[in-house]
């Protein structure tokens, strides 16, 4: 396997139970692509993600990221990549400034680093103008913002970002693009989207092929679905309301929604 290989697939396949949710896929992720990963809902593309990210084990196959296996390394897998689940994490009630230094602790940076990070990230996606506000008065839009400063902040060489636009409106996945393409300079970046047409006809082997490069406007290709299962998921075809992380939302008033945050000299 050469160095340029970040991410690597080889027969990765994924059992619940007797349910076969990916058979024997295969792919590789070169160093500095921005690589599309299509297929219908219940292809299993959450599936693989959450493989390469470490947060289910596959139960058959090879998978490593920037070379590190996820079985023998998982620690190295996790420092070398950001991940946007599906499902945002985020914490609505810290405001975006403070959730910002939650994921920086949790990824063990130091007050420095995190000042220098925090500057770059808060830039790079565009949330200079929201920092103290509470994550639950953000849009769509701003909460994925959010969700792609805390997989950047601690400088990940890849990006692993499963349907980062999906709740999006247009100009929003727009806005969302353009700060994924500057992103993508830098980084290898997977992220995963349904294509229209599968969703129309998502059943049979059929549809499992549709795949289409998402357009960055640089190095892009699509990972195409190898052998995975084609199983249809109607239940997850339509756009699920946001996690509310905690207590049920409290009646506020309107000034406590911002306070004001800058980021630390
Ligand atoms: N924890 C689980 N237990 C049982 N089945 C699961 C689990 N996670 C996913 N699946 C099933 O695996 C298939 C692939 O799911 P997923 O990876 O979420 O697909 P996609 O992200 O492509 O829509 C689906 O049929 C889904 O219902
Ligand atoms: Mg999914």
């Amino acid at each position: 396997m050469s160095n340029d290989v970040m991410i690597y697939a080889n027969d990765l396949s994924k059992s619940f139970g007797s349910f076969r949710a990916l058979d024997k896929i295969n792919f590789e992720v070169s160093r500095g692509e921005i690589v599309g990963f299509l297929g219908p809902n219940g292809a299993g593309k959450s599936t693989t993600m959450r493989i390469l990210t470490c947060f289910i084990s596959p139960t058959g196959g090879t998978a490593r990221v920037n070379g590190h296996d996820v079985f023998d390394e998982p620690l190295k897998v996790r420092e070398s990549l950001g991940y946007l689940p599906q499902r945002a994490p985020l914490y609505l009630e810290m405001s975006v400034l403070e959730y910002l230094r939650f994921a920086a602790d949790l990824r063990h940076l130091d007050a420095d680093t995190f000042r220098k990070r925090a500057k770059s990230v808060v830039e790079v996606c565009g949330l200079a103008q929201v920092l103290g506000k509470e994550i639950r008065y953000l849009s769509h839009g701003y909460r994925q913002r959010v969700g792609l400063a805390q997989a950047l902040i601690h400088d990940p060489p890849i990006l692993i970002l499963d349907e980062p636009t999906s709740d999006l409106d247009p100009n929003e996945k727009a806005e969302f693009l353009d700060y994924l393409k500057q992103i993508g300079q830098e980084r290898t970046v997977m992220l995963s989207t349904t294509s229209p047409r599968s969703r129309r006809r998502a059943r049979g082997p059929s549809s499992s092929r549709a795949a289409a490069s998402w357009p960055t406007g640089r190095s892009t290709r699509s990972a195409r679905r190898a052998g995975a299962s084609a199983t249809s998921s109607p239940s997850r075809s339509r756009p699920r309301p946001r996690p509310t992380a905690g207590a049920a939302p409290r009646r506020r008033r309107a000034r406590s929604r911002t306070r004001s945050a800058s980021l630390p000299a």
